[in-house]
């Protein structure tokens, strides 16, 4: 099921921007259009994506309804990754095992193609969303979307993180996890939440989604955070040691990695609890889960 989704994301991707790129109309931006195609096209695990598909599928049964909300997170996945790499940010060449945005188009193409995703994103959801779906879920749906990409969500995160970074004494686990909940959880949570309303889950259900979502948004930054210090920049498609190069605060610089790998394990755990809990608990979010470990 997981190689499903990522492929019908793929090709739908692909599809959206090539329909653009073949518009004689914008011959004269053409290049901001291939700057997003570039990182968005690139790869990657696609965990958002499947994480919105498979949520629609849990409520209603199947996923279709939510291929171009899926498409639209990988976009703004992929403009979150685009800013995060400029020099500005954390200075990095090097994204899915490929020159970073900017090293390609330069960052000025780089910065207004990141702008663009954020608005081309609900675009394709308003867009491509079929019929059959409701006005009032639509609506739902674009406002956790305008909250995830934001200043209370990505932005906000991110902002965060920049400020956190070259402090003289560490910060508290408190203010860490609060950076984490916004730059990394604010996305996995808007990606189950927004399969769940499509999918028609009640509030209880969207509750209990938001909640997974927020936990596994922490557990993942954790290990990335981790593979920072423990794997080579090839096999992870981007410069590692970055972390401790630019002084940044993560839970390896504050933990070490033995004691942060507990603490993963411990939110792995509450993890597959709350799935439990809530029987949501099916092979594909368990196998995500699991790749954490
Ligand atoms: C990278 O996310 C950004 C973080 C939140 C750490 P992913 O590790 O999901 O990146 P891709 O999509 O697989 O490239
Ligand atoms: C980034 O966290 C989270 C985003 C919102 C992009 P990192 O800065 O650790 O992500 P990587 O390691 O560059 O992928
Ligand atoms: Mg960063
Ligand atoms: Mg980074
Ligand atoms: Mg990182």
């Amino acid at each position: 099921m997981i190689e499903t989704y990522k492929k019908t994301v793929e090709e739908n991707l692909e599809k959206y921007f090539d329909e653009r790129l073949k518009n004689p109309e914008y011959k004269l931006f053409r290049d901001v259009i291939e700057s997003m195609k570039y990182t968005v096209c690139l790869g990657g695990k696609r965990l958002r994506a499947i994480f919105c598909l498979e949520a629609c599928r849990i409520f209603s049964g199947n996923y279709e309804a939510a291929i171009p909300t899926a498409c639209a997170i990988e976009m703004l996945h992929a403009q979150s990754l685009i800013h995060d790499d400029l020099p500005c940010m954390d200075n990095d060449d090097l994204r899915r095992g490929k020159p970073s945005n900017h090293k390609v188009y330069g960052e000025a193409i780089a910065t207004l193609a990141g702008d663009a995703l954020i608005s081309f994103a609900p675009q394709i959801i308003i867009e491509k969303t079929p019929k059959t779906i409701s006005f009032d879920r639509i609506v739902k749906l674009l406002y956790e979307y305008s909250i995830a990409a934001g200043a209370f969500g990505i932005v906000g995160g991110q902002t965060a993180d920049i400020e956190a970074e070259n402090k003289n004494e560490k910060i508290s686990l408190e203010h860490l996890n609060f950076i984490h909940k916004y730059k990394t959880g604010a996305l996995f949570k808007f990606s189950l939440v927004s399969g769940a309303i499509l999918g028609g889950a009640d509030e209880k259900q969207i509750e209990a989604i938001k909640e997974f979502g927020e936990k596994f948004g922490l557990a993942f930054q954790i290990k990335d955070d981790i593979l920072d210090v423990t794997s080579t920049t090839e096999e992870m498609g981007k410069t590692t040691g970055k972390d401790e190069n630019s002084n940044k605060s993560t839970y390896v610089t504050i933990f070490g990695v033995e004691k942060s790998k507990e603490k993963l394990n411990d939110i792995i755990q509450k993890c597959y609890g709350i799935l439990e809990k809530y029987n949501m608990k099916t092979e594909v979010l368990q196998k995500i889960i699991d790749s954490l470990k």
